[in-house]
């Protein structure tokens, strides 16, 4: 296997940290710099010891440990690693490494390029969504209450290093969570990909790098034809029109629910909207459907309010009072965006997941 996909903006690189040169390429890259690692505290307990023992250029590195979970993902944070930031005096050629899930990439990622207008980070995804998702593409950002992602901005990390041996220690149902994303980059551009996850065995993370490959080659590949979201990489929001909607639901009732799992929801929610306004047939449907059900059906914290759940939804983008704009499936493998959707079919569409 290749070890890495490269582009002008970051390299990203597969593989046993210590096996694939972690240590030497950030010393080679850069020599003068301090590093700060940002970990939240749950990562902390497994991997902490791991990198300051294990890496030299480590060892005094200072470590920002912040509570863990999407409901941390907010201004309140970023606001206390700004004070540390400060407090250790850290200046624009050093260098964060946000160890973590996609809370920690994403939050970790707008720390660092706001924080003096910008330092380097790296980004070392510890979590499946993580790895296949969240930490390529340059979205950063945070939270506002129950709105997902409202305040970020683009922005590279200078390396992404995948490490499936990080998943050793990621509970069963955050594994699911990523798959979601993964089964997602099957619909919209890859059928044969899509084929093969549907036979994968998940408990065995030790397989699962050449996946997570194909799932971040999918993602850069679309990223690198539309960076700015004006066409193409709307397709990647397939299944997150109603995902995010469900997702900060729940949150906003503190009772949050995975990412993953409300992307998986949305997926089957968003292929009835293809079923019903001609894009895939039926039989496409029910193969959707029935991969997908028995990963997320019983996710849902309780049922949630319809008429909640559809104002969160026309927030998600810009959207009229009676249409809201979606990224469909053309066919398994196939994604078309802009779809207009009547908000009549959008309630129909909820009695497929709740
Ligand atoms: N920027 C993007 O393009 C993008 C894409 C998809 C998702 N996201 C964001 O990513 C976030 C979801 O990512 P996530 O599911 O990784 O969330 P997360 O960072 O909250 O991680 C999930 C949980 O797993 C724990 N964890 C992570 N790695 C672990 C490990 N190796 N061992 C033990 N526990 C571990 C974390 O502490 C946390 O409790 C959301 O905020 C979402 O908006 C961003």
């Amino acid at each position: 296997m290749k070890p890495d996909i490269s582009d002008s903006k970051s390299q990203v690189l597969f593989g046993s940290l210590s096996e694939i040169g972690f240590e030497k390429i950030l010393i080679e890259r850069f020599p003068q710099s301090r590093f700060v690692i940002l970990i939240d505290e749950n990562v902390a307990v497994h991997w902490s010891e791991f990198f300051v023992t294990n890496f030299d250029f480590l060892h005094r590195a200072e470590i920002i440990e912040i509570p863990a979970g999407e409901e941390n993902k907010t201004l309140e944070i970023c606001n206390s690693v700004w004070e540390a930031l400060s407090e250790y005096e850290i200046n624009r050629n050093d260098v964060i490494l946000n160890i973590g899930g996609g809370m920690i990439t994403d939050l970790g990622g707008f720390v660092a390029s706001t924080f003096k207008r910008g330092l380097h980070f790296v980004n070392i995804p510890t979590s499946l969504l993580a790895q296949v998702d969240a930490s390529v593409g340059g979205k950063t950002g945070i939270d506002l209450g129950p709105f997902k992602n409202q305040v970020g901005l683009f922005a590279e990390p200078d390396f992404v290093f995948i490490d499936s041996g990080m998943l050793s220690t990621l509970p069963h149902e955050q594994i699911l969570s990523g798959f979601a994303e993964m089964l997602k980059h099957g619909l919209i551009a890859d059928a044969d990909y899509w084929k093969a996850l549907r036979n994968l065995n998940l408990k065995n993370t030790e397989e699962l790098l050449p996946f997570i490959r194909r799932s971040v080659e999918l993602k850069k590949s679309i990223v690198e034809q539309d960076y700015s979201e004006k066409g193409i990489r709307k397709t990647l929001n397939f299944g997150h029109t109603i995902g995010h909607a469900l997702e900060g639901y729940f949150l906003q009732k503190q009772n949050p629910m995975l990412h993953g799992h409300a992307v998986g929801l949305g997926i089957i929610a968003e292929a009835y909207l293809s079923l019903n306004t001609k894009l895939i047939t039926q039989s496409e449907f029910d193969e959707i459907k029935s991969t997908l059900l028995p990963l997320y059906g019983t996710s849902l914290p309780e049922k949630p309010d319809e008429s909640v759940l559809l104002k969160l939804i026309s927030n998600d983008k810009k959207n009229s009072a009676d249409a809201i704009n979606f990224s469909l499936l053309k066919s398994i493998g196939n994604s078309v965006y802009d779809q207009r959707v009547s908000t009549d079919l959008i309630l129909e569409s909820f009695g497929e997941i709740f």
